[in-house]
């Protein structure tokens, strides 16, 4: 068996794609969704993930505002900002880029958000809402699996989910999305005795641990859906001295021989969590005005 690779680039940008036409169509009756992205210090991969959102936003015709703040920022001086952007008018979506540095709170940050500008979904009110059922906002990362696993399956009531990491940004959220789609499911971790075991009884398995090519071949039930959320930069001998990739959590060749349907490294998730964050931005703009969210989820057709 060779599985179907899904295509998170493609669906993200078909995602992007839908939500230009929903934003250009509310522009038309003067409404222009903006989104801040707060970064503070100097981290690399933080400046790359927040240009890509700023040049993204804007592609899909929403406003971006950008905040780049010292590493010596204080914690009051980000809770100050944070405080502006909440009462500012022109921005429907706040995000604080995470990690931040050591002398400032990043729970006490988040819970200073609107929540109805979190989109995110990091806040405790969002993270209350998505484990009652309540309408709110879905973290980027964990909603991005989602539709691509439905865009591999519709109905998932009744399947038998692993989800094997349980961060506050993926794992649990992630979890919680399952459930509310009728899933039985499984979170597994760094205490979990015979992961192999747990993960061979999934249907959908999402791994989010960070540890490079951690899931074999051997630990994926025949026919079941794999997403892979890991992003692991390794060494790459064959490419050169001093050469690196990217692989994910799953050992990639391994599982595809088995799964039904794999995401990629590179090329799956990834692309899913800015989609997500501008879909999230998009309802932001709606419930604060009052419209209806536009159904730019699904592929028509
Ligand atoms: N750092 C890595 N991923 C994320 C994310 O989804 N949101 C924020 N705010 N920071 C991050």
């Amino acid at each position: 068996m060779s599985a179907t690779i899904i295509d998170g680039k493609a669906y993200a940008a078909g995602l992007r794609t839908r939500i230009a036409e929903a934003v250009s169509g509310f522009a038309r009756q003067g409404v222009v969704p903006g989104l801040a992205v707060v970064l503070v210090g100097e981290d690399p991969a933080s400046q790359i993930y927040v240009r890509n959102k700023a040049r993204q936003t804007m592609e899909v015709g929403m406003s971006s505002f950008e905040h780049v703040l010292p590493a010596s920022t204080s914690e009051a001086a980000l809770l100050g900002l944070v405080a502006k952007l909440n009462a500012d008018p022109a921005v429907d979506g706040i995000l604080v880029q995470l990690p931040l540095p050591k002398q400032i709170d990043a729970q006490k940050v988040i819970e200073a958000i609107d929540p109805a500008k979190d989109v995110d979904g990091f806040h405790p009110i969002n993270a209350g809402k998505l484990m009652t059922g309540v309408p709110g906002f879905v973290s980027c990362t964990p909603l991005g699996c989602l539709l691509l696993v439905q865009s591999v399956r519709r109905e998932l009531a009744g399947l038998d989910a692993v989800v094997v990491g349980r961060s506050n940004i993926v794992g649990k959220p992630m979890a919680q999305l399952l459930v509310g789609q009728s899933c039985t499911v499984t979170v597994a971790h760094s205490r979990t005795r015979d992961l192999p075991e747990v993960c061979r009884r999934a249907d959908i398995l999402v791994a989010a641990v960070g540890r490079p090519e951690m899931v074999r071949g051997d630990w994926i039930k025949p026919g079941a859906i794999v997403i892979d959320v890991g992003i692991n930069r390794v060494p790459n001998p064959a490419a050169g001295e001093g050469k690196t990739k990217v692989v994910g959590d799953v050992a990639f060749a391994e599982a595809a021989s088995v799964a039904s349907a794999i995401t990629p490294v590179p090329g799956g998730v990834g692309p899913m969590t800015i989609a997500c964050l501008l879909r999230n931005t998009l309802q932001a703009a709606c419930v604060r005005r009052g419209l209806e969210m536009p159904p730019v989820d699904m592929a028509r057709g």
